[in-house]
């Protein structure tokens, strides 16, 4: 596709264009989080089949105390780093007892939406007046590289909400190593994983009643059309979440439901959908125990502990570089 790319087309008009030229089609999910799509998103957090983000509420509340010990052992202060800290309810229960035992850290939320960075900057500065918070706007690896030499304190990296289900297993593998080459050896990895469960419970939280995830997913034909001048009609393409369980994948599409053809003018070219073409949208990847640890394994660490809600069967595992 490379050849019909004018060299000013940006990296997201790129992807759109190989997404939508490929069979299947697809559009990536590092798109959704324009200002409107974070908002969405957080939406998503509240709704009551969306599960994984009250899973691990109950962790954090639960067992903030064993959580903090173990990020701070061995240290006399930490930078606490968070990769896109969302509305950052989760992450205000240990920042609170993290300031409550006086532990000497900074917090430092990086994300890609500044307006995102704006509102949770505004509202812990609120909450904590005596936290020290620096949040970052951009790239999580730009953003890390440049803190690689900082302060020479450990760094624990946040990585929560099972985000990193939303990567293939092979580009999961790559970011795990690409955060351990900005890693020091006393540097810690936390991160959040949803686990397998019954498959109805995951599949409505990825299609819930009220209909916003399907906003969400939308939301990205909106940004093309906005951002590259598209003439998505947002009524002719309707949102489907899957679970496949041996596979522990959640995936999600956007159905054309006619025969139609879309106009991009940033990219010159139209795109023509049979009618009941699906668009791969996301995976939302479950674990077992035995792919975490192969993932911990592979991205270049080993597991140091992990924090679990039974009831709900999610878990946080701290990981150390090896
Ligand atoms: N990583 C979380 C998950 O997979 C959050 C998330 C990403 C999400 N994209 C989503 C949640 C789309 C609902 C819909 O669950």
């Amino acid at each position: 596709m490379a050849s019909t790319t004018s060299p000013e087309l940006t990296q997201f008009a790129e992807d759109v264009l190989s997404g939508l030229s490929s069979s299947p089609k697809a559009l990536s999910s590092r798109y959704f989080y324009d200002d409107e799509g974070s908002r969405l998103f957080m939406e998503i957090m509240n709704l009551p089949e969306y599960y994984p983000t009250r899973a691990e509420m109950k962790i954090f509340t639960e067992q903030k105390a064993e959580i903090c010990d173990a990020f701070t052992s061995g240290t006399d202060g930490i930078d606490l780093i968070e990769l896109g800290a969302g509305d950052g309810t989760k992450t205000a229960v240990l920042i609170e007892h993290l300031l409550s035992e006086d532990v000497d850290f900074t917090y430092q939320p990086i994300d890609i939406s500044q307006e995102a960075n704006d509102a949770l900057e505004t509202r812990f500065k609120e909450k904590f007046p005596a936290l020290r918070i620096d949040p970052h706007t951009g790239d999580y690896f730009k953003v890390l590289g440049s803190l690689k030499s900082d302060s020479g304190r450990r760094k624990v990296i946040l990585f929560l909400g099972s985000n990193i289900g939303n990567f293939l297993r092979d580009n999961a593998v790559a970011f795990f190593k690409s955060l351990r080459a900005v890693m020091n050896e006393n540097d810690r990895l936390f991160v959040g994983f949803d686990m397998q469960k019954d498959p109805r419970t995951i599949v409505a939280a990825y299609d819930d009643k009220q209909g916003v995830t399907a906003a969400f997913n939308l939301n990205l034909l909106t940004r093309i059309n906005r951002e590259l001048s598209g003439d998505f009609d947002l009524s002719k393409f309707s949102h489907y979440a899957q679970y496949r369980p041996m596979e522990c994948a959640a995936r999600s599409f956007l159905i054309s439901r006619e025969k139609q053809t879309v106009n991009i003018k940033a990219l010159n070219r139209s795109f023509n959908f049979e009618q009941w073409e699906a668009i791969f949208m996301e995976i939302s990847q479950k674990y077992t125990h035995a792919m975490i640890d192969e993932l911990a394994g592979d991205g270049g660490f080993e597991i140091e502990r992990e924090f679990y809600n039974d009831e709900d069967f999610y878990i946080d595992s701290l990981w150390r570089p090896v």
